[in-house]
């Protein structure tokens, strides 16, 4: 791998990062050559799954031409797809900074938290609190919110709607003695936000409650440290982060071990497998450690002098936030020469690390679809609506006009195509 990227890189003589190679990383991803009506692609809708490198098509390839068996047979391929799942578990525990026993897969994130939400109400008693947001995704309310079947009692915690953050005086205020846990997402998948999560953590902490955070939106744009962050749980998903389309979830290794997941009898009770209901799709598991993998590369590539993987995927955070900020910059900075251009979160330039690249506006009294039906016919892929992110499209007043436009910059994006993107927003300002 060292030697392959000496050859196509300059040696560094400091760990200073070299310029974002962003031809390097499109090479990666075969898709992004895709042809649409004379037009090449632009996949502006990372924030619904991102496209994948080539590496991660490779594995899903490999896992069936030669580990295609169920798990713990005494036969070949069976012990291969056990050693691929160890694998893929041991680049997770890097991606989130943690044990590999402390990793478990799943369909998605949505099913892996109702799940994970059955199991801790197993121990919750009527008027017990639990403290979600207005910002969030659906999936980090609604399997909480379930628990009111039970008595549990949910509080929502609300936001500032002059730049779409989280009102922490308002979250303070909702967090007792009675929180049993506290769900906050790191990263809203609608206008961007970045919440401080280590502080709600503390503050999460200090009631007794455990803190869920939800990473999804999170994934593709900034590093995971659980450990840093001391939280109880944490979940993302790889197709969000150029994996394949499934979920993970961290767990503390103890709360994997107390709470007791919903499983068959002859299923193994043993942490982290028992909370992995059925026969995994284990293909796609093969395909996030590729994943994962591709990131740290990227991170090799970046930065010749890191070692480990754990190293690897810092570098490439590093280097793949700082170039999503110049074009997230160059995008919000045409949008505002735009007439009727409404952008909702933070714009202001001196507040862009409280932000990732995702951003979502209104135009004028234009239906969110009739814009991306404009951009789409132009090959600028966007998307329209309220993403799931039903409180938030609501607390906003767009839902009932259907919701917004998004544009999600991830590190496989280029300048050209944010220009792309804002001379066609003018062709239909003016048609
Ligand atoms: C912030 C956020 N949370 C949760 C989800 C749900 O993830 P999944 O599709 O893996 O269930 C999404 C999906 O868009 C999301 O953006």
């Amino acid at each position: 791998m060292v030697g392959k990227e000496a050859m196509s890189t300059p040696v560094m003589h400091s760990t200073e990062m070299k310029s974002f190679d962003i031809a390097w990383v499109r090479e990666q991803f075969p898709s992004l050559a895709l042809q649409y009506s004379r037009h090449t692609s632009a996949f502006l809708d990372g924030p619904a799954g991102t496209q994948v490198p080539k590496q991660v098509m490779d594995a899903v390839q490999y896992y069936f031409l030669g580990a295609n068996a169920n798990t713990y047979g005494a036969f070949l391929t069976s012990r291969r797809a056990n050693e691929m799942i160890l694998s893929a578990r041991a680049a997770m525990a890097d991606f989130f900074n943690c044990d590999s026993n402390e990793v478990v897969f799943g369909q998605n994130m949505t099913t892996i938290t109702f799940a994970l939400s059955r199991a801790i109400a197993r121990e919750l008693n009527p008027g017990d609190e639990i403290v979600v947001t207005t910002l969030d995704h659906d999936a980090n309310v609604a399997p909480w919110r379930a628990l009111e079947e039970k008595g549990v009692v949910i509080r929502q915690v609300g936001i500032r709607e002059s730049d779409c953050t989280l009102d922490l005086d308002d979250l303070k205020r909702k967090i007792s003695a009675k929180t049993r846990l506290v769900a906050v997402g790191y990263a809203s998948n609608i206008v961007g936000t970045i919440n401080p999560v280590a502080e709600i953590t503390r503050l999460a902490h200090a009631a007794g409650a455990l803190m869920f955070i939800d990473a999804v939106h999170y994934a593709p744009h900034g590093p995971i440290d659980v450990k840093a962050l001391d939280c109880d749980f944490l979940v993302c998903s790889p197709y969000k982060f150029f994996g394949p389309h499934m979920g993970t979830l961290y767990g503390k290794k103890e709360h994997l071990e107390h709470f007791k997941p919903y499983k068959v009898r002859p299923a193994t009770d043993a942490s982290p497998e028992c909370w992995e209901t059925g026969t995994q799709v284990q293909e796609l598991i093969a395909g996030i450690a590729a994943a994962v993998d591709y990131l740290a590369e990227l991170g090799r590539h970046c930065d010749l002098s890191v070692k480990t993987r754990r190293e690897a995927l810092l570098a490439a955070y590093r280097a793949t936030r700082r170039y999503e900020t110049t074009l997230i910059t160059r995008l919000i900075e045409g949008l505002q020469t735009i007439p009727g251009v409404k952008i909702f979160g933070i714009t202001d330039p001196k507040r862009f690390d409280e932000r990732c690249s995702t951003l979502s506006f209104r135009l004028g009294d234009h239906h969110p679809t009739e814009i991306a039906t404009f951009l789409g016919d132009r090959g600028i892929f966007t998307w329209d609506g309220n993403f799931y992110a039903l409180n938030l499209s609501e607390r906003l007043g767009v839902e009932q006009k259907g919701g917004v436009l998004r544009v999600g910059l991830v590190h496989y994006n280029n300048a050209d195509e944010v220009d792309r993107l804002l001379v066609a927003l003018r062709e239909f300002v003016a048609r």
